[in-house]
């Protein structure tokens, strides 16, 4: 690749990673297909769980209670449920799917490059 070319790449990079605020939060490998981690991310703790090659980002603490989603909770397809008192969310949307929770968490856009996980906050 031309010298110029890896320059414009660089900095196209670190201006888009600077303007969305695109946070790396751990290895792809760190994660295991149907697992998921309590991560600290700029700071705001998340829920960060892997379906197949796909990584779906919420905020750790349920909207009920504020126990730890990805900690003490379970990962079924696409939904987490609170290992608390059971209420379930929709790990693309963070809407919440079951009571006792009446509110949803927030979800965040997730990218996969180079082996590592990156969250846009
Ligand atoms: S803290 Fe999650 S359902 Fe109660």
């Amino acid at each position: 690749m031309p010298e110029y070319a890896v320059l414009l790449k660089t900095s196209l990079t670190v201006g888009y990673n600077t303007l969305m605020n695109r946070i790396k939060a751990l290895s792809l490998a760190e994660l295991s297909d149907g697992s998921m981690k309590t991560v600290r991310v700029g700071g705001k703790v998340l829920t960060i769980a892997r379906i197949g090659q796909e990584i779906y980002a919420i905020d750790d603490a349920c909207s009920h209670a504020e126990c730890s989603l990805g900690s003490e909770g379970f990962v079924d397809e696409l939904t987490v449920m609170c290992g608390c008192h059971g209420s379930r969310f929709d790990l693309v949307t963070g809407k919440v799917l079951s009571l006792p929770a009446t509110e949803d968490v927030k979800s965040y856009r997730t990218e996969i490059e180079g082996g590592d996980v990156w969250i846009i906050l």
